[in-house]
């Protein structure tokens, strides 16, 4: 797989991630299986957060609603196959916290990182992200403890994940280190950061932008529309879809990795399947070169009309 350098950091990642959002009913044993799947194919970025798991049983963790599932799974496993951990590029995120619903003062993200840390059963990650902007709380305030953990080595990187455009340049004017990644929503059905500035700034700042759900949480690999797009947008794009992956005889869920991928912007998908053999499959969007004219297709289909 290609690589790329995340943002303006010297970490070296495969263009593709493997994201855990869903890995939190593995046993440690099939997270690890998982993992070493998405390593093999190139997949280096690992993706969690300390929220995922939440609402579902908790095993690995002492909290009764699932909060840190995710996180302590990955940990069993790094007990239990250490030799992994310097094989990742491991990021988590924090400062989601319900019902508040968002924290980003100083003291609860410090707080936070130091317990995804001990789930993780690491010392440090390799980036951290404020999951969702706190309305409540100072982008000074958020910005000291982010460069208080790069000063700390509790992370050697820092980003954000959620905030728009003027929420990432107003935090980043607020602190010493550099932001490196915006991590949104992007795929062939959610087409926001073309126009809302997030690419833009990316390209602007050297910024990398980690894509999430870039299947549309699987929808455009399954042509069932389970999250409810507008109908007829839903059909447009996944004709669009469905019609490259005959001419580039793959499948569709590699053509909208394909898509996420062609954006000029320094972009990098992060998959959430839990099959082994679609994380293998994923891999080989890598090599599937649409062209301008293809790309503005999956646009024009999501516009509902050519480009003006
Ligand atoms: N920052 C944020 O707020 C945020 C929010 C959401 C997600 N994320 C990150 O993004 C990652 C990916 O999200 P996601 O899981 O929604 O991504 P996704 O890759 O868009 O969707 C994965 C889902 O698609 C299904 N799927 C169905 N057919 C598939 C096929 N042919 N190939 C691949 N998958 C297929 C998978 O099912 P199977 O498992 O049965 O294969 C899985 O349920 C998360 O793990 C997390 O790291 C971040």
């Amino acid at each position: 797989m290609k690589t790329l350098k995340l943002g303006t950091s010297d970490l070296s990642v495969g263009r593709i991630g493997y994201g855990c959002w869903r890995l939190s009913q593995s046993t440690p044993k099939q997270a690890q299986e998982k993992i070493e799947t998405a390593l093999s194919v190139g997949m280096n970025l690992i993706d969690t957060a300390d929220i995922y798991g939440f609402s579902e049983p908790s095993k690995y963790t002492d909290q009764d609603n699932g909060f840190g599932e995710a996180e302590a799974v990955m940990g069993e496993m790094l007990k239990a196959a250490p030799a992994l951990r310097d094989q990742m590029v491991l990021v988590t995120k924090g400062g989601i916290i319900p019902p508040r619903p968002y924290d980003s003062t100083y003291d609860y993200l410090t707080g936070a990182l130091e317990r995804s840390l001990t789930r993780l059963n690491t010392d440090h990650v390799d980036l951290f992200l404020i999951h969702r902007p706190d309305i409540s709380t100072s982008f000074e305030e958020a910005g000291r403890a982010l460069d208080s953990f790069i000063e700390s080595g509790k992370t050697r990187y820092v980003g954000v994940s959620n905030f728009t455009d003027a929420q990432g340049r107003a935090l980043q004017s607020s602190m010493k280190n550099d932001l490196i990644v915006h991590q949104n929503e992007f795929s062939a059905l959610c087409q926001d950061p073309i126009t809302d500035g997030i690419f833009d700034q990316c390209q602007e700042r050297g910024m990398t932008m980690m894509a999430w759900s870039p299947l549309a949480r699987g929808d455009l690999a399954t042509g069932q529309n389970n999250e409810k797009f507008d109908k007829d947008k839903f059909a447009r794009v996944k004709a669009a879809v469905d019609d490259l992956a005959k001419i580039y005889n793959t499948t569709p869920a590699n053509i909208a990795l394909a898509f996420t991928l062609r954006h000029p912007a320094s972009v990098l998908p992060i998959i959430g399947t839990q099959t082994l053999s679609r994380i293998k499959d994923s891999a080989k969007a890598d090599s599937i070169d649409l062209t301008a004219r293809e790309f503005y297709d999956v646009i024009e289909a999501y516009r509902g009309e050519g480009m003006p």
